[in-house]
């Protein structure tokens, strides 16, 4: 028998955002790497490495300890430097064009398309000039991006395009994995990611030499890890290394990545089917072709007379959590002063009505039912009291 849907907020229902899939695996390899007494990166990150280039289907992956030090370093192995232009969506997270500004280079913003939180090929093409250098992918919260179209603009303009995979490990395009399309591609292990390993991050690539630079950048610039002291220093670089501590953890998440991937579509399937039948709310539709992972699950408002904040405010009453969906970068302070005045219609549609549902591996049909009724009841709730009125 179903069981009944509390009523009232007397009872919070304290769903998280989002939730880590771990269990004993994670535990019992970061214990055997911490018993071994070589905790730095060894063994395990190499064997991280192959695992995740043979699935997504790329020669080489190199660790590294974030998803922003991936963007940094695969910019600066494609040779972006002062003065070069680089194609990005607005709608992402900093660090998408942080790593650029970081290189020297300029982040041309350009929008997101109608029907979704991925860049618009159309809004490409215009924006290209001289100085434009490359072309940043951003598979936002797994949804992939329409590649046909744009590896085809980069090749016709000479771009190298770098994929910010870093929310979309496991999603396809026309069955393919994200993350294998371009010159080179980022992913990120951040908690919030579909596998985690705390922090961490991943550059992948089909070129040597790309690989080779990576590698050497990430260890202070010294080119053969396992005997620095046979190559010296060959250019200035950093420790963005990953540990084995970590590695071990990300081999235990990765050996469930396709459960993982299994339960948050079927989640996800069930949030469409359900959702859809509310006027209130819109979907992002999927790209043609494509398969996203559902990293994350973002709904957007379609009614004027909804808060959107105030919505999320009665939700999170109610033990729900729910956040506001991504913030355009081009209006961050960092960024505002230069870029304030870009105009990207879709990037604020995104930026004004859309927020995170709960998702996770783990979540109980029962606990996606309590969301969704809470969620009713919330918009039923702002719609009467009207915009202001509408208690947070
Ligand atoms: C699109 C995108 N790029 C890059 C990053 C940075 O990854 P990390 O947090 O691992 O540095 C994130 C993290 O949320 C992200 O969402």
């Amino acid at each position: 028998m179903k069981k009944a849907i509390p009523e009232s907020s007397a009872v919070p229902a304290r769903i998280p955002l989002c939730k880590p899939y771990l269990s004993q695996d994670e535990e019992i390899a970061a214990l055997e790497v911490l018993r071994s007494g070589w905790l730095m990166q060894g063994e395990k990150v190499s064997d991280f490495e192959r695992l995740v280039a043979g699935y997504v289907g790329v020669n080489y992956a190199v660790a590294v300890n974030s998803g922003t030090s991936a963007l940094l370093l695969a910019l600066l192995a494609v040779n972006l430097k002062a003065g070069d232009k680089i194609i990005m969506p607005s709608h992402s997270f900093v660090a998408t064009a942080n790593s650029a500004v970081l290189c020297g280079g300029e982040p041309v913003f350009a929008d997101i398309g109608q029907n979704g939180y991925t860049i618009d090929p159309a809004a490409i093409g215009p924006a290209i000039d001289s100085q434009m250098r490359a072309l940043m992918v951003v598979h936002q919260i797994g949804y992939a991006a329409e590649m046909d179209r744009i590896l085809s603009l980069a090749r016709q303009h000479g771009l190298a395009v770098v994929e910010d995979a870093a929310c979309s490990l496991g999603s396809s395009y026309r069955g393919r994995q994200t993350g294998s399309f371009g010159e080179v591609a980022c992913l990120s292990f951040h908690p919030r990611k579909v596998i985690t390993t705390g922090e961490g991050g991943m550059v992948l690539t089909d070129s040597e030499e790309i690989g080779q630079t990576v590698r050497c950048l990430r260890n202070h610039g010294l080119g053969d890890a396992r005997t620095p002291a046979s190559t010296g220093c060959l250019r200035p670089g950093f420790n963005y290394r990953l540990t084995d501590v970590q590695a071990a953890i990300g081999i235990a998440q990765f050996g469930k990545l396709h459960e993982i991937l299994r339960l948050r579509r079927r989640l996800a399937a069930r949030y469409r089917e359900i959702l859809s039948g509310i006027s209130a709310l819109w979907l992002p539709a999927e790209v043609e072709h494509s398969m996203p992972n559902y990293q994350s699950f973002a709904v957007e408002v379609a009614d004027t007379s909804i808060d959107r904040d105030a919505l999320i405010g009665r939700m999170t009453a109610r033990g729900i959590e729910c956040r506001p969906g991504i913030q355009p970068i081009h209006l961050e302070p960092a960024y505002a002063d230069k870029y304030g005045n870009v105009r990207l219609p879709e990037t604020m549609r995104a930026a004004r009505n859309s927020f995170f549902l709960p998702l996770y591996p783990a979540m109980t049909e029962e606990e996606q039912d309590i969301v969704i009724h809470t969620l009713k009841d919330s918009l039923n709730a702002c719609r009467k009291a009207k915009g202001a009125q509408c208690a947070r």
